[in-house]
C-alpha cells in the first residue's frame, strides 16, 4: 500500500501483553456509546490472548537517500474473542469485539481480522461462533453475513440504550481441516 506521506504495510500480530490494552481501548471506545472498563478487556485477554489480534500499520515517512525515513507504528484494527465450552458442551467461540479505524474502513480490513481469528478457533476445535451486532449495524451484518453467519436470534432491547441485536451464528465444519479459510496468511495484508 502507498501512501502521499510514505509507505504504509499492515500485519496482524496476536496480542502481546498489557501494554497493548490502550492501543485496543482508543480504537473500540471510538464507536461506543458505552465504554467497556479495563476488566472486560483483561477478562478477555488475559485468558484467550491467542484469540486477540491487532493490525498494526506501519507507515515510513521523510525517506531520502540520504536519511533513514522516520517509521509510526499504529494500530489501526482489532479483534478480541474467547473460546469455551456452552451449557450444552459445545465447543463454541464468541467475538466481543470488531474494530477498523474510520479512514482504513472498506478495504477487507475488517474481513482480515475476523477470517484470521476463525481460522485460529478452527484449529483449536471450535464448532461454531457466535456474536451481537446491532440490528442498524449494517457494515458489521454484511461483513459477518458475507462469511457465512447467519441470524439466529432477534435480541429485543438487548443494549442498554434500548437498541435490539441480532445474534448471529457460524457453525463450523469440523469434517474439513483446511475449511473457508486455508489461504490465510497473518502477514498477507500488505
Ligand atoms: C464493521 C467494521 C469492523 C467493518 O470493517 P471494514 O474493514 O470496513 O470491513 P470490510 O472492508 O472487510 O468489509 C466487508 C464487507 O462488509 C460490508 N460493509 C462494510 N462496511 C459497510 C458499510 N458501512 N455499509 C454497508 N456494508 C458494509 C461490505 O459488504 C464489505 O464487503 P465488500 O467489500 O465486498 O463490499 C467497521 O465498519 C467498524 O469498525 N465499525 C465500527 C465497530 C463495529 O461496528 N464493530 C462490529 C460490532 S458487531
Amino acid at each position: 500500500m502507498e501512501a502521499a506521506e510514505g509507505r504504509r504495510h499492515v500485519r496482524l500480530v496476536t496480542y502481546r501483553g498489557s501494554e497493548d490494552i490502550p492501543l485496543l481501548c482508543s480504537l473500540i471506545e471510538r464507536d461506543l456509546s458505552e465504554p467497556y472498563s479495563t476488566y472486560t478487556y483483561r477478562y478477555f485477554l488475559d485468558s484467550w490472548p491467542q484469540f486477540g489480534l491487532l493490525a498494526m500499520e506501519s507507515t515510513t515517512s521523510g525517506a531520502s537517500k540520504t536519511a533513514e525515513g522516520e517509521v509510526r507504528d499504529e494500530c489501526i484494527g482489532c479483534v478480541v474473542c474467547k473460546l469455551d465450552r456452552s451449557r450444552h458442551g459445545v465447543l463454541r467461540g464468541y467475538i466481543a469485539m470488531l474494530a477498523v479505524r474510520h479512514d482504513r474502513r472498506q478495504s477487507g480490513l475488517g474481513t482480515l481480522l475476523v477470517e484470521t481469528v476463525l481460522m485460529k478457533m478452527h484449529e483449536s476445535g471450535c464448532e461454531e461462533v457466535v456474536l451481537e451486532a446491532e440490528l442498524s449495524n449494517r457494515g458489521a451484518l454484511a461483513l459477518y453475513e458475507k462469511l457465512g453467519f447467519v441470524r439466529d436470534k432477534l435480541l429485543e432491547k438487548y443494549y442498554l440504550n434500548g437498541s435490539s441485536a441480532y445474534r448471529l451464528k457460524l457453525k463450523m465444519n469440523r469434517r474439513s481441516d483446511s475449511m473457508l479459510f486455508a489461504d490465510m496468511d497473518e502477514d498477507a495484508y500488505t
